[in-house]
């Protein structure tokens, strides 16, 4: 299978290529040249914001894992250049060139205003906490037209907080270790049927945030648990610490 990877120079992406590049044919890209990433795949230096240079990136590729885009907050301008129009951009290229899987990272913060004491799972409305939650809701909702009018399936891992390990209390809850982020990746791009799927980045099935048992039916099955970390991190909290899902970026712009 041929997979393109947007954002291959960034944390997620560079960890994802160096554990797939064997089982994979892999065209490689980031606005960031990146020569390390050459070993691993055919690397091009490609803006998302320009359609063309995204349009020719997809051309006989079989599947897009889109992870490139700014990672955080940022001014509505940044947020609407590189996430908004980057996914936009990413979306014209599988039509234009037939590619009908799509693997975004999209975020905890599409959800983020959901209060910490219930549990959600796929189906829980958006309420984005930043310019950056919405990009993020905005790309699921533009996987949904463009499978319903174009036949492009589209998984949105809804990703928590991606690190070697936990470092605070909140991530008793939204941590994915290097290696689940990767399996997830790969059952995505491996499963059978996905249509539209939401399934949510994290090292566990089921949480005091998350409802992710949708994951396991494509075989996600997570290797690591937040929960041995926890006499390291539960007293670790946070200034500012909120009781929604996206913790802190709740606080932002107010
Ligand atoms: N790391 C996390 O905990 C986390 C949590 C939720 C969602 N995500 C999402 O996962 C994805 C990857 O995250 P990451 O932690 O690897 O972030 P990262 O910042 O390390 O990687 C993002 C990459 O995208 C590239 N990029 C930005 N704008 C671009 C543009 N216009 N054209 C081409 N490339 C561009 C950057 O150069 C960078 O290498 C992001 O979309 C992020 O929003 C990450």
């Amino acid at each position: 299978m041929k997979v393109l990877v947007t954002g291959a120079a960034g944390h997620i992406g560079k960890n994802l290529v160096k554990a797939i590049h064997q089982d994979y044919e892999l065209v490689l890209t980031d606005i960031k040249q990146d020569d390390e990433l050459k070993e691993y795949g055919h690397f091009q230096q490609a803006d998302l914001a320009l359609l063309e240079d995204v349009a020719k990136l997809a051309e006989g590729v079989d599947a897009i894992v889109h992870l490139g885009g700014i990672a955080t907050e940022s001014t509505y301008e940044q947020i609407n250049r590189n996430n908004f129009n980057g996914t936009y951009h990413v979306y014209e290229a599988a039509k234009k060139h037939g590619v009908k899987r799509i693997v975004f990272a999209s975020s905890n913060h599409a959800v983020g205003f959901h209060p910490i004491n219930q549990s959600i799972g796929p189906e829980a409305p958006h309420l984005p906490d930043t310019y950056y939650g919405a990009s993020k809701a905005f790309a699921e909702n533009l996987a949904n037209m463009y499978h319903l009018k174009h036949a492009i399936e589209t998984a949105s891992l809804r990703i928590g907080s991606y690190l070697e390990k936990p470092a605070e209390h909140r991530n008793l809850n939204t941590w994915i270790s290097v290696r689940d982020m990767n399996q997830l990746i790969v059952r995505c791009l491996e499963a059978d049927k996905i249509a539209t799927s939401v399934f949510y980045g994290v090292s566990s099935l089921h949480n005091a945030y998350f409802d992710n048992r949708d994951a396991a039916k494509i075989g996600y099955n997570p290797e690591d648990n937040p929960e041995d970390y926890r006499s390291e991190i539960e007293n670790v909290k946070l200034e500012n610490v909120t009781d929604y899902i996206g913790g802190v970026f709740t606080n932002f712009g107010r």
